[in-house]
């Protein structure tokens, strides 16, 4: 996952922070930094020292991650600890102060001194990797830089966390990523000091987590695909799709995280979102026939809680993963149950008459009580979305994770539970960053500076005051993090900076202004050399009186262009001034970060870029489309939001057409199948056709990505859309064509 980087970048980089104000970029921003005269000079034969063996493990992380890598020569650091006489020297000295507050710690740079003191391991982990941001960005890369000094600007930094949680829910059940990757995950949020991953272990898409007792879990439920118990999803087309870890894998992810102080809380989720559990274990479904479809389109997801065989079994998983997580939480989910099996389902109603219940919305209240004194019995507390705290009264040590809007997550806090805080419309990362970046947008659009402005105590200031809010979390749902690679990382970074600020820095010291500074200064490089593929930010282009303006989204950045409506590469001219042209259509903007990492590209955003036709055309097909009726209208007014959604599968041997009422010249067609912009319910398997004359057809090109773009020669009387194999399970969406003037 490294980049090669150029040796002028490298250098580039080193330079900028070697003269900079070496206590200034950092990132969250503490919260005391007092600037000192003088420097450190460190140089060939400076020491660490311990005063307590207590914080070996940070003293060789400090040596590995920062020392190893930017010195040509090596640095002692014994293993031993010093006497009271050798407290004058010169060197790195690691100090334990009895107590201090969790997680805190004080790092003092004098000009022959660096000395770091912590009252516990997290706080010492923290003062490491503080000292860390202040050396160059490129000590997080692949090479070693070899320096035979390097200057430290002398500075008192004190600091610690605003919130005692600070998180990450990855979901690995709808993408699922190893266990290396969910290593290196935890790296960057350790650089970040995060401490907690909320792992979303289970949902319908994929059990990810072996349970002993019950091997059908991952053997079947782990995987999706034509005739597995979860279907195809997520552009997997017809392939077979999944993975799990070991209960092996999982010791080590808990130990590697241990070892970053981050502690991870596993969650099943139940007993809604359970497709691939009781797919698995039919048994668990309701006595009921009545179709449903939940609100992620699947259909069977909900364990019955009226069948007493389920608490076993329930039992069972919780009892494997109880002994797994030393974490003191698990989470049980609870969110978004569809009713509908419960409404119809003998032995749930039978339950919720003997409880006196009014309405199987309730059932879920029952079911989070039984699960909470299961959990109990194994020495757990209970964590759920906030849909767990709606009826009856948890135990008060219960927590939810809040994740609707204001008003609904007031009502949780109401009722005592202390939460943490994972706000669809803030920290919600797969949703998109701009109108015209790739993601889900039912949250809204998450720019960075959105991401940056969470601030849990000014929207509920009762509850903070009250010690309810343990702190915040970036939710990372992976339905679309399927493609392109590495999305993940598009979508976490930067806005993984952003939420790590909310966490840590009091709220006085926040400004977005400055962070957003402190991120060009230094550390989009220091994510450039971890290897991130963070999202770049594009231009803002303007056509006014004959010249194109274009706003780069910083003043350092370096913006590439292209005069043929093609993406920008590494290798097309820089943008350095106003450009005078009469076809402004034609050019394309995309910001860079090295040669690597770029922006999405954009013309003026004030003209019409693609001059697309409209010619009158009409649909033929053999799909039948749920609303039926609107077919044809939907399908060519050219209106690009809108979209025609079949009523089942699409299955090899279906077909659309699009005829033109004349034939058609132009110089490109495209033909996008899918949700515009989010891409679900698009083609997988099938390919493009045309025609010249309404009769022969010649192939046009496969369906990538949900999309096929061709430049027909001749004039081009119809379209036709060829399906050879199921899409993403259970409707397919189609677009109006986008056909492009000469
Ligand atoms: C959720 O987004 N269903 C918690
Ligand atoms: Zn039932």
């Amino acid at each position: 996952m490294k980049y090669l980087f150029s040796l002028f970048t490298s250098l580039f980089l080193l330079c900028n922070t070697l003269y900079a104000e070496t206590w200034k970029n950092l990132i969250p921003q503490p919260v005391q930094v007092e600037p000192q005269a003088g420097q450190f000079i460190l140089k060939k034969g400076f020491n660490s020292y311990l005063t307590s063996l207590d914080y070996e493990n940070q003293m060789n992380w400090l040596v590995e991650k920062g020392w190893e890598k930017l010195f040509v020569f090596e640095v002692v650091a014994p293993r031993k600890v010093v006497t009271k006489q050798d407290l004058s020297l010169e060197g790195v000295f690691f100090f334990h102060e009895a107590g201090m507050e969790p997680e805190s710690y004080r790092l003092e740079i004098t000009p022959n001194q660096i000395r770091l003191t912590a009252g516990d391991q997290a706080g010492m982990f923290y003062a490491v990797q503080t000292l860390l941001q202040m050396l160059p960005p490129a000590i997080y890369g692949a090479q070693d830089l070899e320096l035979r000094e390097y200057a430290l600007d002398c500075v008192t930094i004190t600091d610690q966390p605003r919130y005692a949680y600070r998180g990450l829910m990855l979901d690995v059940s709808r993408t699922f990523y190893t266990a290396d990757q969910v290593k290196e995950i935890l790296n960057w949020m350790a650089a970040h000091k995060l401490n907690r991953m909320h792992w979303h272990l289970t949902d319908d898409n994929g059990w990810r987590i072996e349970i002993k007792k019950y091997p059908q879990l991952t053997e079947k439920g782990a995987w999706r695909g034509v005739g597995e118990v979860t279907p195809p999803a997520y552009h997997q087309g017809n392939g077979r799709y999944g993975g799990y870890y070991t209960q092996r894998e999982i010791k080590e992810v808990i130990r590697y995280a241990a070892e970053r102080n981050i502690e991870i809380i596993p969650e099943i989720d139940l007993p809604g979102h359970s497709r691939s559990l009781v797919g698995s274990m039919p048994q668990m479904v309701c006595e009921s026939d009545k179709a449903y479809i939940s609100i992620n389109g699947e259909t069977n997801n909900v364990v019955c809680v009226g069948n007493e065989k389920n608490y076993k079994i329930l039992e069972n998983i919780i009892k494997e993963v109880a002994n797994l997580f030393p974490s003191q939480y698990i989470h049980i989910g609870g969110d978004e149950v569809d009713l509908t099996s419960w409404n119809n389902c003998p032995h749930c109603q039978q339950l919720l008459k003997e409880k006196g219940l009014e309405n199987s919305r309730l059932l879920l209240n029952e079911f989070a009580s039984r699960m909470e004194n299961i959990l109990k019995k194994y020495g757990k507390t209970m964590a759920g979305w906030e849909e767990i705290t709606e009826g009856d009264q948890h135990r008060p040590e219960t927590i939810f994770t809040a994740w609707h809007g204001v008003k609904e997550v007031q009502k949780c806090l109401d009722k005592g539970y202390k939460a943490v805080m994972q706000m669809c419309e803030y920290n919600y990362f797969d949703m998109k960053y701009s109108v015209a970046e790739r993601g889900h947008n039912w949250a809204g659009i998450i720019p960075l500076e959105k991401a940056y402005s969470f601030d849990p105590e000014s929207l509920f200031p009762d509850f903070a005051a009250k010690g309810q809010i343990m702190g915040v979390q970036a939710g990372m749902w992976s339905e679309l993090l399927g493609y392109p690679a590495r999305f993940i990382e598009h979508q976490l970074f930067p806005r993984t900076c952003a939420l790590a600020e909310v966490g840590w820095t009091p709220a006085q010291l926040k400004d977005y202004d400055n962070f957003e500074e402190r991120m060009y200064q230094a550390h989009f490089a220091r994510l450039y050399h971890m290897g991130i593929a963070f999202r770049v930010a594009p231009p803002e282009v303007l056509y006014e009186d004959g010249i194109l303006w274009v706003k780069p989204p910083h003043n350092s950045s370096v913006i590439r262009y292209t005069t043929d409506g093609s993406q920008p590469t590494a290798a097309s001219p820089v943008y350095r001034a106003t450009i005078a042209t009469e076809q402004p259509e034609n050019y394309r903007f995309a910001t860079f970060f090295g040669d690597e990492l770029s922006s999405i590209s954009v013309g003026a955003s004030n003209i019409d870029l693609y001059h697309y036709l409209q010619p009158k055309t009409t649909i033929e097909t053999n799909m039948t489309f749920r609303k039926a009726q609107e077919l044809e209208a939907t399908l060519t007014c050219y209106d690009y939001k809108k979209v025609a959604r079949t009523d089942r599968p699409i299955q090899a041997g279906d077909y659309l057409i699009y005829h033109f009422e004349e034939p058609v010249t132009c110089k490109r067609i495209t033909v996008e199948t899918g949700r515009p912009g989010i891409s679900f319910y698009g083609v997988s398997n099938g390919y493009v056709e045309y025609s010249t004359d309404g009769t022969h057809y010649e192939k046009a090109g496969e369906f990538e990505y949900n999309q096929v773009s061709f430049l027909p020669e001749k004039a081009v009387k119809s379209v036709r859309i060829v399906i050879t194999d199921i899409n993403d399970w259970y409707m397919a969406e189609f677009q109006n064509l986008k056909i492009e003037c000469k």
